[in-house]
């Protein structure tokens, strides 16, 4: 595999898998419309790939950007569930619509292999834990919908033959250049910005809840792992996590300490719909991928806390 077709390479995960892929050697193509990505995030790399400013929703961009890639890491969603409740259609245009419109081009071009990013949210607010691939898929809102759906065409895509398709399903994904304006990319952005600002972190609900984090660098490695497989099942889903939890206490906790801060939070009241508990099951990535997590959440929280630091507010 020689060129890698990165979509939403501009955004938070893409601009990693971007820099891994150069670093490993591929030639890198970025398709990204810009709409929640940034020039900036790729800076470090900028000038060794190639930048297409495009849609996923436009067919023949789509058509053009595919041509001589034999692998493609799709990233470009609509990835505000809130967003996607707002606005379902634009949500199934993008998430939906636009993974065909990959998968079109792919077959077409003869790529070999199309791994998306799925998402957790395909278990919704399923209790039964850990969290296994072969769990049926419920769905809360559009954003979870328009990813299992898509999970369905790269089935349907594989089985066709002529092209390999895998979905990771990330967990919650933290890390460097995870947007910090954004209010939905996550509780762990939000805890970041109250530090910044020296504001109280608010926790909705008793803190107890918890969520399986993964650093950022761990999911550039599952990618690298899943395009490089010798062999993947058609429509391969695998899970992306560390097959721990942490409560949202325990958390703030350890952000405190990569702060250096002393953090008493405040309580708000349980958001309805958020679900209580969330982690992987890791056996099948472990045994088919051989992906383990390998950043402790101190260590990632504490790269993660020295890049915000950088940046400006
Ligand atoms: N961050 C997480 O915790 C998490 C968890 C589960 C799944 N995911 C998935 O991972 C992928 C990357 O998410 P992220 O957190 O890096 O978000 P992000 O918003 O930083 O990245 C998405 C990128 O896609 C681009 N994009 C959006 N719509 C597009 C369109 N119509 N055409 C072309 N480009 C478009 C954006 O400009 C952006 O660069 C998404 O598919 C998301 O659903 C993320």
């Amino acid at each position: 595999m020689r060129r890698v077709l990165v979509t939403g390479g501009a955004g938070f995960i893409g601009s990693h898998l971007v820099e891994a892929l150069l670093d490993k050697g591929y030639e890198v193509r970025v398709l990204d419309n810009l709409s929640t990505g940034r020039r900036e995030n790729l800076a470090s790399v900028q000038g060794a790939f190639e930048w297409v400013e495009a849609d996923v929703r436009d067919r023949e961009a789509v058509l053009r950007a595919m041509k001589d890639v034999d692998g493609v890491l799709h990233e470009a969603a609509m990835v505000s569930v809130p967003f996607s409740m707002e606005r379902p259609r634009e949500c199934h245009e993008i998430n939906l619509v636009g993974t065909l419109n990959i998968l079109e081009a792919a077959r077409a071009a003869g790529v070999h292999r199309v791994v998306m990013a799925g998402t957790a949210a395909a278990y919704g607010n399923n209790p039964e834990l850990p969290k296994r691939e072969t769990m049926v898929p419920e769905p809360e809102s559009p954003y979870g919908a328009t990813k299992v759906a898509a999970e369905q065409y790269l089935r349907a895509y594989a089985r066709m033959g002529g092209l390999e398709t895998a979905s990771l399903r990330y967990f919650n994904v933290y890390g460097p250049r995870q947007d910090p304006r954004s209010m939905y990319s996550g509780v762990i952005s939000r805890f970041v910005e109250s530090l910044v600002a020296g504001e109280t972190p608010i926790i909705f609900g008793d803190g107890e809840q918890s969520r399986d984090f993964i650093y950022v660098g761990d999911v550039v490695r599952a990618n690298l792992l899943a395009l490089r497989a010798p062999h993947l099942e058609p429509g391969a889903v695998f899970n992306i996590g560390t097959g721990h939890s942490v409560t949202l206490l325990e958390l703030l906790e350890v952000l405190a300490r990569a702060a250096g801060r002393e953090v008493v939070p405040r309580f708000a009241s349980a958001r309805p719909g958020d679900v209580k508990h969330s982690r992987a099951d890791m056996a099948r990535a472990r045994a088919v991928l051989g992906f383990e997590a390998e950043v402790p959440l101190s260590e990632g929280l504490a790269r993660l806390w020295k890049w915000r630091q950088k940046v400006r507010s």
